[in-house]
Parts: C-alpha cells; sequence; structure tokens
C-alpha cells in the first residue's frame, strides 16, 4: 500500500502505473473506514486495474462546526482495513490546505433541485460542499470509474448530475447498503454510539422495513404518519423527517405512479448523533 498526501505525487504515480489498457477505480471517502467503505473498495479492485482510495473529513460539507470536529478521525486504523483486504491500493489522504490552498469556500452548485429536497433542506451548503471537494478529487485523480454508497442516496444522485453537467468522463457506480447484523446502516458516526444506542439503531431499518411493507396498501400520508408517530413516541429518538420519494428526481411522492421508482429516506438522531438511511419501495 502506498500513501500521498500531495496531489502533485498522487497524480505523478498514477501517470507511471497509467497503460493503454489500465482503469482507475477511485472511492473517496472521509475514513473512520467500516466494512461499507470495504465494500466499495472491493468493488473497485474487482473492476478495475488500479484503485486509489481518498480519506480527507472535507470541512465544507458540515454545516455543524461540533459535528465536523466530532467526526472520527483513525487514519492509523484505516491504513490498516485497507490493507487487510489489498497491499495494492493507492491512499490519497491529503490536509485540507493540500486540498483548499488557504481558502475553504465552498463553490455554489445548482443540480437541477436534487439539491433543495431533503438533505439539501436540513444540512444548507452541504452539497456545495460535497460537489466542490467530489469535483476536485476527479480532478486530481481522473477515474474511469467511482464508487459511492446508496446509504448516501441523495449524494449519489448529484455526484451523477454532477458529472453530467460538467462532462466528467467517469462512470458513477452506485453500491448497496451494508448493514450491521441487526440492520442498523453502517456509519463512521456509529463509532460515537454506545452499545446500547446501536442496538436502538435497529429501529430504522426495522421501521423503514415497514414503511415498504405498507407502500402497496397505504397513501405516503398514512406511511409517513406511522414513522414520525414510532420515532416521536420513542425518547431516545429525536425525529428530524421522512419521505417518500421518487428516485430520479427526489421529489416527494404525492401521488404514486407504476411507472416510477420510489425510495423511502430518513434522519434521525440519538443522542444528538445524525443518522439517515434509505430504502427502496418497488
Ligand atoms: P463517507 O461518509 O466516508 O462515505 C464514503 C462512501 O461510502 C460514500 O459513497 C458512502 O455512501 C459510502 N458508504 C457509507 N456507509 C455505507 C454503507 N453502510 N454501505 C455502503 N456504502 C456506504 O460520503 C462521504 O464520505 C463524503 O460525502 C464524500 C463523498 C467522501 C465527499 O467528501
Amino acid at each position: 500500500m502506498v500513501i500521498f498526501s500531495k496531489k502533485a505525487d498522487v497524480i505523478s504515480v498514477l501517470e507511471q502505473k497509467k497503460h493503454p489498457n489500465s482503469t482507475i477505480g477511485f472511492v473517496p471517502t472521509m475514513g473512520a473506514l467500516h466494512q461499507g467503505h470495504l465494500s466499495l473498495l472491493k468493488k473497485s479492485l474487482e473492476e478495475n486495474t488500479i484503485t486509489v482510495i481518498s480519506i480527507f473529513v472535507n470541512p465544507t460539507q458540515f454545516n455543524n462546526l461540533e459535528d465536523l470536529e466530532k467526526y472520527p478521525r483513525t487514519l492509523e486504523q484505516d491504513l490498516n482495513q485497507i490493507g487487510t483486504i489489498s497491499k495494492d491500493i493507492i491512499v490519497f489522504a491529503p490536509t485540507v490546505d493540500e486540498i483548499y490552498e488557504g481558502n475553504t469556500a465552498a463553490k455554489h452548485f445548482e443540480f437541477d433541485g436534487l439539491e433543495h429536497q431533503m438533505e439539501g433542506k436540513f444540512r444548507p451548503g452541504h452539497f456545495d460542499g460535497v460537489g466542490t471537494i467530489v469535483k476536485r478529487l476527479f480532478e486530481i485523480i481522473s477515474p474511469t470509474n467511482a464508487y459511492f454508497g446508496e446509504k448516501d442516496f441523495q449524494q449519489l444522485q448529484i455526484v451523477k448530475k454532477l458529472v453530467n453537467k460538467y462532462h466528467i468522463p467517469v462512470t458513477i457506480v452506485g453500491c448497496p447498503i451494508f448493514r450491521e447484523a441487526n440492520g442498523l446502516a453502517m456509519s463512521s458516526r456509529n463509532e460515537r454510539l454506545t452499545a446500547t444506542e446501536r442496538e436502538l439503531g435497529s429501529l430504522i431499518y426495522k421501521t423503514l422495513c415497514e414503511a415498504k411493507n405498507q407502500f402497496s396498501k397505504k397513501s405516503t400520508k398514512k406511511i409517513t404518519d406511522f414513522v414520525k408517530n414510532t420515532f416521536d413516541k420513542n425518547s431516545h429518538f429525536e425525529f428530524e423527517y421522512f419521505e417518500i420519494a421518487d428516485e430520479e428526481t427526489l421529489l416527494p411522492c404525492i401521488r404514486k405512479s407504476k411507472h416510477k421508482k420510489y425510495r423511502a429516506f430518513i434522519a434521525v438522531f440519538i443522542n444528538k448523533i445524525r443518522l439517515i438511511d434509505t430504502i427502496s419501495l418497488n
């Protein structure tokens, strides 16, 4: 495994490694790696001759300073985990200065309205930060394929829009959500939960499965009320949003159409730690 913190160094090693038939698979992350991240890495290794992972806690996508400060930073452990799946992975772990060169202002992006829904409503500026860093990382790595988790489904759709709008020649590959045995979606933020809170967290996926079960029988209003009530009456949770939305446009589903794909999206807090999850409904 080789680790680079400088853009020029990672660019130069990729130049040396590239040959006419090579493909670069890229997995952008903010570290505190878990099995979900590793599943993206494994897919990239299967599908590409070169695999690069970036580890960078991107300040411009945090709308809450405390969340940024408390975000787990576990580089040593991350490198060990990467080493267990392959010795042949390039790690790019830059500093904030190396990426932003003293100017940590996010660029403003328009993603045809995708940015105004759900996470965009509750985390103002978040997707400007994501757009800024992902575009910058793509410019440095020039990947053939880039791997993103469906866990952050809105982010996945926004990154697809970004590469389309800016004609960036990369294929975006969506990957399924990796879960704990109890159903809780794996997340770097889970590291901040106690064992009891992780157990409580299983209610999120359980409720999403129940929403899926109700989808063909009940109105979206009834399902939304059911989900909201489930969390409102449980004092361990603070409910933020639940939405049933069109997978393509991310607009709320008001009247179901047979021809469209829908997904449920949820954000709740356990002890001030924000957790999100999503499930496909049809
Ligand atoms: P991070 O939260 O570290 O996630 C990195 C990638 O791992 C994302 O594509 C995310 O969707 C995926 N991922 C996270 N948990 C997962 C799970 N349980 N199963 C499958 N995939 C999972 O998302 C970010 O970082 C940042 O916004 C980033 C894209 C790196 C830009 O800073």
